[in-house]
């Protein structure tokens, strides 16, 4: 099949000419016994080896070496782009399966050029940006996506862009026009990104074209976030191109899984530095099972697997089961797989991680909620923590939820000082106060802060908003990783504290229904002045049949003493750091209400047409319930802080009034312990710079170079650098 060219054969006769000068040596040394075979053989190798070569060369053509192709950037240049087939060669006629996607020639983009060069005009070529890429190759999947890039556009937060990238050859026009879309109707930047004869490209040269395309996509618009089709639907050369690009660029490729078009129509609200961190979050679900729940628990593990995961990254999760558990339970976690099955997963089952408490004594609150905040520690900013009661059920879309309230508040271009306020985000809605003894009233539209609502929505001032709230629970809490360690790191500091002896009891401020630790985490958000997001509709029921004081919390009942409940045992009382109630607590009754979705797509069930309003536009309620403005509960929170160093935090008097340096994810300021050095913040330099710090915790700790300086000053994270490209639905399955 290959006959040798006489140039290759002459080099190689050369090569054995000047091994033959050394021969006498060679032959020596590694024991040839007959040079004449010996050179034999290494011209059949040289040969082979110069054949492979040739083979490889002739089947890559130049331009595609360099992976890029040419952009041809004259204007009116769309008119020397050649038309018919491209030239075929003899062998490429042979292939019977694919008959017109044989060519392998040069690639050039006759017409990306003009659409590139009016946006980079307009749109600037800086790294952090606004535009965001919809790319598609098939026709079916410009259609698919074609709804949702419109719809992101008339949202108005990012520069749209879609990008045809196929082998059809349709004109864009046409393609605008079958799908029913005008430019004015639909304000997204077009472009044709397909190559010349892209018809006739074969597979390697689609990739290769996809490839070159996006790399001078990049060039001009940097976009911060990619769209795809499922990738089921599209092209497969495609595919590959395009997630190896991603990678490559940084940037993550979002798949929309095919009939998720519409449940996912939410990410069009979203703006490009939320897009651009669509693969940073990871939830660690975190399961507390007390004693004699396991019926509760095996209802609550079937809502969470029956939820809608597809096209998300599935959350880790943990069971703390109590020591004794009922064999149903035992085999319903035995059988259980979690994440469930996806393609190919050979994985499926590890992310499911069982503990299981040893019974002692007795229990008391420190330890119990020293136990409980040992079974999680974020591994970074964006692993977060999502703490739920046995006695939930999930509504299906939870996770998209917290998906998308996570995305907008966490990490949206613009960072407010409220974001680095909140502790987290709850899917329940509370229906009692703290301490249980009056109902809580959730406010309404009425009263959120904003004169106006959200552009253009129409709601009932009557109708229940999302709001702000200074009290957490235990039932359904996402609390954000940062937030999590400083809690770590403020129990250490505060068990130490009561250690001491210095350190007051308090009343207890939380119901003792609840786990102990909800009353440390109070005193920390007292102390921060940091508030939980809580939604206008909840995503979760909470049954109450079954429901149990804590095991910290139970009291044994004496023989002798007649029906009546004794004190709680306390035989060591420095782990309780509180004065607990004389009498048992009495579990409230709770309206199990219904979930409101029924199927909805999310943004059908959130309220203001599924917009997320901004934090600073929500009604803020104290932890008393109470509503309240951000100067007053700043002035709460100084005057808390102060009170907290001298009462607990083991300070004197004038120490705890003075000024410390505050650092992220350590709380250290709030005490004056006796092994650790207080800093002072003695100029208003130090001020500003533990603000900065906090502020600077809000995300993640990226490295000084990745940081842009937004329009206000504030450090932000532009979704620079560290994204992932991984396939959607798949746990942890990267791209190829
Ligand atoms: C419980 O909390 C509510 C609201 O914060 C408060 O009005 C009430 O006095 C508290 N009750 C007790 C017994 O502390
Ligand atoms: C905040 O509320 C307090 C008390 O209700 C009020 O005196 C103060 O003027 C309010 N501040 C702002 C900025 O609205």
């Amino acid at each position: 099949m290959l006959s040798p060219h006489p140039r290759v054969l002459s080099k190689d006769e050369e090569l054995g000419k000047r091994d033959d000068d050394f021969r006498p040596k060679r032959t020596s040394s590694i024991g040839f016994i007959d040079p004449r075979r010996w050179r034999k053989r290494r011209v059949l190798l040289m040969l082979v080896v110069v054949g492979v070569l040739w083979l490889v060369l002739r089947s890559v053509p130049a331009d595609l070496g360099t992976g890029v192709g040419r952009l041809v950037k004259e204007r009116s240049s769309i008119r020397g782009e050649p038309t018919g087939a491209p030239p075929r060669g003899e062998q490429d006629a042979e292939d019977e399966e694919r008959k017109k996607q044989y060519y392998n020639g040069p690639i050039k983009f006759f017409r990306l050029a003009t659409s590139l060069h009016a946006i980079s005009k307009t749109m600037g070529m800086r790294a952090v940006n606004r535009n965001v890429l919809f790319a598609a190759a098939s026709l079916r999947s410009v259609a698919n996506l074609m709804p949702m890039a419109c719809e992101m556009a008339r949202w108005d937060r990012n520069y749209v862009h879609l990008a045809l990238m196929g082998r059809n050859t349709m004109s864009l026009d046409e393609v605008l026009e079958i799908n029913g879309v005008t430019k004015e109707g639909c304000q997204v930047t077009f472009h044709d990104a397909r190559a010349d004869y892209s018809e006739y490209s074969s597979d390697l040269r689609l990739e290769i074209a996809v490839a070159g395309a996006m790399k001078h996509v990049n060039d001009f618009m940097h976009p911060q976030a990619i769209i795809m089709d499922d990738s089921v639907v599209e092209v497969p050369a495609f595919t590959r191109a395009l997630r190896v690009k991603g990678k490559a660029l940084g940037r993550p490729v979002i798949e929309i899984p095919k009939d998720g078009y519409e449940r996912f129509l939410w990410l069009t609200r979203l703006d490009a530095g939320s897009l651009g961190s669509w693969f940073k979050p990871r939830i660690d679900v975190l399961v507390h099972a007390p004693k004699g729940s396991s019926g509760s628990l095996v209802r609550m593990l079937k809502s969470f697997e029956r939820a809608d995961y597809e096209g998300l990254k599935t959350p880790r999760l943990t069971v703390e089961l109590p020591s004794e558990i009922e064999p149903f339970a035992k085999s319903f976690l035995r059988d259980m797989r979690w994440p469930l099955e996806v393609e190919g997963g050979s994985e499926s089952g590890s992310g499911l991680t069982l503990t299981h408490r040893i019974p002692t004594e007795h229990l008391s609150s420190e330890q119990a909620s020293l136990r409980f905040l040992e079974s999680f520690y974020p591994s970074d900013g964006n692993t977060h923590v999502l703490v739920l009661s046995a006695q939930v059920e999930l509504d299906r879309q939870y996770l998209h939820y917290i998906h998308y309230t996570i995305l907008e508040h966490h990490y949206s271009m613009y960072s407010t000082p409220q974001a680095g306020n909140l502790l987290g985000v709850a899917l329940d809605i509370p229906q009692r106060s703290l301490n249980g003894s009056t109902a809580f009233v959730p406010p309404t539209i009425s009263s959120t802060r904003a004169p106006e609502l959200p552009a253009g929505t129409k709601a009932d001032p009557d109708d229940p908003a999302p709001f702000l709230y200074q009290g957490s629970s235990a039932s359904a809490t996402l609390i954000f990783g940062l937030k999590w360690a400083e809690f770590h790191s403020y129990l250490s500091n505060r068990i130490a504290a009561s250690h001491t002896g210095k350190a007051i009891k308090s009343r207890k401020l939380v119901s003792e229904t609840e786990p102990a630790w909800l009353e440390y985490l109070l005193e920390l958000i007292r102390a921060r002045g940091w508030y939980t997001l809580y939604p206008a509709m909840k995503f979760v029921t909470v049954h109450d049949e079954l429901a149990q004081v804590p095991e910290e919390f139970t009291r044994e009942v004496e023989a002798g003493q007649k029906g009546a409940e004794t004190l709680r045992q306390n035989d060591h009382p420095e782990e309780e750091a509180f004065l607990i109630a004389d009498e048992a607590p009495m579990m409230p009754k709770r309206d199990e209400g219904k979930l409101g979705g029924a199927g909805k797509p999310l943004h059908e069930m959130l309220p203001f047409d599924g917009d997320l309003p901004e934090l600073a536009k929500l009604p803020l309620l104290s932890y008393t319930g109470e509503i309240v403005n951000e100067t007053t509960l700043a002035g709460q929170r100084v005057a808390f802080e102060i009170y907290f160093r001298e009462y607990i935090g083991g300070c004197d008097a004038e120490d705890a009034a003075r000024p410390r340096v505050v650092r992220p994810e350590v709380a250290l300021d709030l005490f004056c312990l006796p092994d650790a050095e207080a800093e002072y913040a003695e100029t208003a330099e130090d001020v500003e710079e533990s603000i900065a710090n906090i502020l600077g915790s809000l995300r993640e700790r990226p490295s000084a170079p990745e940081f842009a300086v937004l329009p206000h000053g504030l450090p932000g994270v532009g979704g620079s650098g560290t994204a992932t490209v991984e396939k959607a639905g798949a746990a942890t399955a990267t791209a190829d």
